[in-house]
C-alpha cells in the first residue's frame, strides 16, 4: 500500500498468544489457552507488532490517527513500543473499553476491561469529533453529551443479535464510537487484524471507505459474506486459496472450514473423527468427510459407509486431494450391493463446482445472491486445546 493513504487505523491483533490458533473457530478461552506459545515469549511478540507499526505508521496520513487494542497481557509493552514508533507526544489517551462480562474472583479484582491506546500521527493535527457512546449502560446515561475516555458498551454475548460465533468479535457499538468520532464520510479506515470484520461492517455504514485484512481465509470468508449481507456491492478479494497447492499449506481446521463453507454447509454437531463426520451439504443435507490428504484409500470409505448409516443416510461426499482405486472400487461395490451412494470428490473438482449445489441447480433449485454465513461449531463440536494442537504438530510434521 502507498504511504500516507489512510485516515484511520483500528486494530485488535492477538495478543501475545500463538498466532496458529487465533484463527481457530471456536470458544475465546480454547483459543486463549495457548496463550503463552509465543516461542521466545514477551518480547518476541513486541518486535513483531513493532514491525507491523512501523508499516501502519507509513499508511496514516498526517491527519490520521491509530487505536490499538489490547488488555492487561501486554498493554504495558505495547505502550512503551508505540510511544518509540509514534513518538510519545502523539499520545492522545488510552481509553478503556468496559465489557462487564466475565469471570470474578475471590482473589483478586476481576478484570472487565480492554485497554485501546489512540495516537496522533502528528501533533494536533488528528481529525475528532467528539460523540457519544451509542450502547451504553444505565449508569452512563445521566452523563454529559461527550464520551469520558471510558466507555461502557455490552460485549457480544450468547444472546447479542450481531453475534457471528467468531472468536474475539467486537462490539459494533464500539467501533462506531472510534470511527464516528475520528474519520468523516469517504475516509479511509484500515483494520489490518479485522476478523470477521466489524470494523469494516460499521465503516461501510457510516459511509466511509475501508480496507480489512486477515491471516485466516476463513476470516475472509465470513467477511465477505458479512458484507455482502449489509448490501455492500463491488469488494475486491485477494490473497485467498485458489489452487490446489494453496489448499495444501491451509491449517486442517482452515481447510475443514474451506470445504464446509464450499458447499454452504454446516458443521457437524459432533467433534470431527467422532463419528467420520465433519459436516452436511446444504441442498440435499448429505454427510461430509474431509480429509487433507493424498490417496484416501478404501478404509476411509468403508469406516464412511459406517458413519453414514449410523446417522440414517444413505448417500454423502468424501472430499480429499486424491484417491486411490480400491477407493473408487469400494463406492461402486457399496452403491451396487448395499444401495449407498458416495461420491468421491477431489479438491480440485471442488475448485471448478459443487455437487451439492450442482443438484440444487438441476432441480430448478437455489440461486443465491449472496450464500448465508455459515454458522459456528457448537459447543460440542470444538476441538479441545490438545486436539488442535496434536492436528498442528502433525501438519508441521507432515510439511
Ligand atoms: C482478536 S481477532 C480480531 C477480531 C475483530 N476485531 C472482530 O471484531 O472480529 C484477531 C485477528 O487477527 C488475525 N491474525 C492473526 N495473525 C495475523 C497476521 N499475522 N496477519 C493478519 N491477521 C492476523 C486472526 O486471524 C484474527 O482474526
Amino acid at each position: 500500500m502507498p504511504d500516507e493513504c489512510v485516515d484511520l487505523i483500528y486494530l485488535d491483533p492477538p495478543f501475545f498468544s500463538n498466532r496458529n490458533y487465533e484463527v481457530i473457530w471456536g470458544d475465546e478461552a480454547e483459543v486463549r489457552s495457548f496463550q503463552d506459545r509465543w516461542e521466545g515469549g514477551i518480547h518476541v511478540y513486541v518486535s513483531w507488532m513493532r514491525d507491523r507499526m512501523m508499516q501502519l505508521r507509513r499508511l496514516l496520513k498526517p491527519t490520521g490517527s491509530i487505536y490499538l487494542h489490547c488488555d492487561w497481557h501486554a498493554s504495558h509493552y505495547l505502550k512503551v513500543m508505540m510511544d518509540d514508533v509514534f513518538d510519545r507526544g502523539n499520545f492522545l489517551n488510552n481509553v478503556v473499553w468496559l465489557y462487564g462480562l466475565g469471570g470474578s474472583s475471590d482473589r483478586y479484582w476481576p478484570r472487565k476491561h480492554d485497554d485501546i491506546l489512540w495516537y496522533s500521527k502528528e501533533k494536533d493535527k488528528h481529525h475528532f469529533q467528539a460523540t457519544r457512546v451509542a450502547a451504553t449502560s444505565q449508569r452512563m446515561k445521566g452523563e454529559s453529551k461527550k464520551s469520558p475516555d471510558y466507555w461502557d458498551i455490552p460485549t457480544i454475548n450468547n444472546m447479542a443479535k450481531e453475534r457471528l460465533g467468531y472468536p474475539t468479535q467486537k462490539p459494533e457499538a464500539l467501533l462506531q464510537q472510534i470511527i464516528e468520532s475520528s474519520s468523516r464520510p469517504g475516509d479511509v479506515v484500515l483494520d489490518p487484524f479485522a476478523g470477521c470484520g466489524t470494523a469494516l461492517v460499521v465503516a461501510e455504514r457510516l459511509r466511509r471507505r475501508w480496507v480489512g485484512i486477515d491471516i485466516s481465509p476463513t476470516a475472509v470468508e465470513l467477511m465477505r459474506r458479512r458484507m455482502g449481507r449489509i448490501g455492500s456491492a463491488s469488494i475486491s478479494v485477494v490473497g485467498m486459496p485458489t489452487t490446489v497447492e494453496d489448499l495444501r499449506l491451509l491449517k486442517p481446521f482452515e481447510f475443514q472450514n474451506w470445504v464446509i463453507n464450499k458447499f454452504v454447509g454446516t458443521h457437524s454437531p459432533r467433534k470431527s473423527g467422532d463419528m467420520g463426520i465433519d459436516g452436511f451439504s446444504f441442498f440435499n443435507r448429505y454427510p461430509i468427510q474431509v480429509k487433507q490428504s493424498e490417496k484416501v484409500g478404501r478404509n476411509v470409505v468403508d469406516n464412511f459407509e459406517t458413519a453414514i448409516r449410523r446417522n440414517g443416510d444413505t448417500a454423502g461426499y468424501i472430499v480429499s486431494f486424491s484417491f486411490t482405486r480400491d477407493a473408487r472400487e469400494e463406492v461402486a461395490r457399496a452403491r451396487l450391493s448395499d444401495g449407498l451412494n458416495i461420491k468421491l470428490v477431489t479438491v480440485a473438482d471442488l475448485l471448478i463446482d459443487v455437487p451439492d449445489l450442482e443438484d440444487a441447480a438441476a432441480s430448478g433449485g437455489i440461486l443465491f445472491a449472496e450464500p448465508p454465513l455459515i454458522a459456528p461449531r457448537e459447543a460440542d463440536a470444538r476441538p479441545s486445546a490438545e486436539e488442535l494442537l496434536n492436528s498442528a504438530l502433525r501438519d508441521a510434521d507432515s510439511n
